[in-house]
């Protein structure tokens, strides 16, 4: 038995991400890749070059695709269940990398259907509550309103309920059941979800490509099965792993723990006090002990936090590092640089969030890519 747990609907325990590469059959992605990525984009994401997005299926794929100039389009997603934290962003950002670098199309799918049927406690309005705030969260990451179309599953249905149908009846329940551990006690709903996460990577007659978290991936395995005999091609996925909370580098952040989230609506106040006093550190517990020994950036969630996302430049990351194992860095300095490079973050954030509202009618009805969607039959 591993000592942790990756599904779509639970990670838990210290991820061994070698390990799960092989659990999931996907691949690692490896320097030569990177380079060819780095080729065609003009330049490399620090997510790609300090692997935080460490794995894939047929990248190399939809890299031929883009050379060959047919290119490829991209797809992700966002289940509405609460409020937005920094690590729902995170993924977000990179996506939207991608699209600037590789100029495609980007469908997002938010699954208010797939939050109902989980989550026993929460009622229908509440669903329609979050998808809405979520989006403008969403929008505020800076996507191109002409090439981007967001939906969300309960309204957008009728346009795709025949093709989800035929997603559907290409999946048995013994395969949902073996890939998604349903048991007879799961209700009838979310074993026909599953039909509805896949439909979006068929909106286009090219391959897709799906930047998301690992834990995802369950559904692309399915997808890939049965695409080609729908027609259509075996998507593509490139996999983060997850950004640890903020009280240990066990599992991901999550809404539940509210101590272990930065909220992405906390002002400068509320990330100060949550760094300072919940922030896993890998200093020594006294300030003697740790400018004689030095601190561990590896298990330092500060560190881990301006490495995946809070920190651009190499060069300022590697004095971080280099200080803090020295012991010229204290502990909370650490912590005071991610706290400022958080707050500017969230302050931008905001006001983008704001201006969204304005452009939430492009991105879901009446951009050039949403008025096409909304005009065809799948
Ligand atoms: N199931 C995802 C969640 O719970 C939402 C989602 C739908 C998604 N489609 C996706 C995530 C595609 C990544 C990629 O958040």
């Amino acid at each position: 038995m591993a000592d942790f747990n990756v599904t779509p609907w639970d990670v838990s325990g210290a991820i061994d991400y070698d390990k799960l590469i092989m659990q999931f059959g996907t691949k690692k992605i490896s320097p030569a890749l990177k380079e060819r990525i780095q080729k065609s984009a003009g330049e490399l994401h620090p997510m790609l070059s300090r692997d935080y997005f460490f794995s894939h299926r047929d990248m190399d794929l939809a890299l031929d695709e883009h050379e060959k100039g047919k290119g490829f389009f991209l797809y992700t997603g966002r289940g509405p269940s609460g409020p937005m934290h920094i690590g729902h962003l995170v993924p977000l950002v990179f996506t939207k990398w991608l699209q600037d670098k590789f100029k495609c199309n980007l469908y997002i799918q938010i699954t208010d259907d797939e939050k109902f049927l989980v989550k026993q406690g929460m009622q229908w309005e509440d669903t329609q509550k979050y998808s809405h705030e979520n989006i403008l969260d969403i929008i505020a990451a800076g996507f191109d309103p002409k090439r981007t179309f967001i939906f969300k599953d309960s309204e957008y249905i009728k346009n795709v309920y025949p093709l989800l149908l035929k997603t559907a009846r290409k999946t048995t329940m013994s395969t949902a059941k073996a890939v998604f551990g349903f048991t007879d006690s799961s209700n009838i709903g979310l074993t026909f979800y599953p039909a509805y996460q896949i439909v979006p990577t068929f909106f286009e007659k090219k391959r897709c490509l799906i930047p998301s978290a690992i834990d995802q991936d369950p559904y692309w395995r399915i997808q890939r099965d049965i695409a080609e005999s729908l027609g259509y091609f075996k998507t593509a996925a490139i996999h983060s792993k997850f950004l640890p909370p903020l009280s240990g580098t066990e599992g991901k952040m999550s809404s539940s723990a509210a101590d272990s989230a930065i909220w992405l609506s906390d002002d400068a106040k509320a990330v100060k006090n949550k760094i300072n006093k919940y922030a896993f550190s890998g200093g020594k517990s006294s300030m003697e002990e740790h400018r004689k020994l030095g601190g561990n950036p590896d298990i330092d969630v500060p560190f881990q936090w301006l490495k995946i996302f809070f920190e651009p430049s190499d060069k300022k990351l590697q004095k971080l590092h280099d200080d803090y194992k020295s012991g010229a860095l204290l502990s909370g300095e650490m912590k005071a640089a991610l706290i400022e490079k958080i707050n500017t973050f969230l302050a931008a954030h905001k006001e983008k969030r704001e201006a969204a509202k304005e452009s939430i009618r492009d991105f879901m009805h009446e951009g050039p890519l949403a008025k096409r969607m909304w005009e065809q039959q799948f």
